[in-house]
């Protein structure tokens, strides 16, 4: 399934575009600011080993992991641009679709090289942690849309981004009859409730001091309308 432009209702400052390879660096620099203050993070990239990998090799892996990410594949991915400057991307949202898991089974590569800078035992534990609670959730049914990724440069929060950015995968989940189902953080949660979204579980990570909101939205007939 190739993602389509979603643009339409959305705020006129804004459009929806699919994001494409060419904005693996954008949209790094985007979730560098969206998750600035995250203790995730902090924790999976320790400042105490930063110096174990040279700044520009890490910023070289983590631009070509995400083009490579953005190639296709399993995630559908989209950004949001200013409409008078469409080089300024100023959120993203990756969405995986039905089937997708069964396929995968996990959101990353398994087995994958990670630099000396990384925590690698915190990152695939999180990740390992997040595969169960999915796999308890849905006991092998892969009838779910799953929101890989969201984010929004803090400079355009609340002004309907991250909203528009949701709509195309809710548009989706709802035609098809089918549930939603994310992991959030605490910032997004007020935004997840309003589209409809349920916290069913909150899980404890980072030695139990990181709560992870587990939401589910099952299907509706028809969304919020957006203001802006
Ligand atoms: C969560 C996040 C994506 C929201 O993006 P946004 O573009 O600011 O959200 P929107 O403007 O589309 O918000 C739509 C509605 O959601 C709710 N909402 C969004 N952010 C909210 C906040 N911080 N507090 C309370 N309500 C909020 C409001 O109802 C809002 O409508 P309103 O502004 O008319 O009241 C953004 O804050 C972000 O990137 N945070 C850091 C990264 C992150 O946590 N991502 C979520 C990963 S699961």
């Amino acid at each position: 399934m190739q993602p389509t432009n979603p643009t339409r209702d959305s705020n006129p400052k804004f459009l929806i575009l699919p994001a494409l390879p060419p904005d693996a660096s954008a949209i790094i620099a985007c979730g560098n600011a969206a998750f600035a203050a995250s203790p995730l993070r902090a924790a999976i990239w320790p400042a105490a080993k930063a110096h174990l990998t040279p700044a520009s090799e890490f910023q070289h892996w983590r631009i070509a992991r995400k083009a490579g990410k953005l190639e296709g594949g399993n995630l559908l991915s989209f950004k949001a641009v200013l409409s008078e400057a469409p080089e300024r991307l100023v959120g993203y949202a990756a969405w995986m679709a039905p089937g997708a898991f069964a396929e995968q089974g996990s959101i990353e590569p398994e087995g994958e090289q990670l630099p000396a800078c990384m925590d690698g035992e915190v990152h695939r534990g999180f990740l390992a942690q997040l595969d169960r609670e999915r796999e308890r959730v849905w006991e092998g049914d892969s009838g779910f849309w799953y929101l890989a990724a969201l984010g929004v440069d803090p400079e355009f929060q609340r002004q309907g981004v991250a909203a528009a950015l949701l709509r195309w995968g809710l548009e989706q989940a709802d035609a098809q009859g089918l549930p939603v189902y994310l992991e959030a953080t605490p910032e997004g949660v007020a935004l997840y409730h309003r589209f409809g979204f349920e916290t069913v579980r909150v899980l404890e990570t980072l030695e139990n001091s990181f709560e992870v909101p587990i939401m589910i939205r099952q299907p509706q007939s028809k969304l919020p309308a957006l203001e802006g």
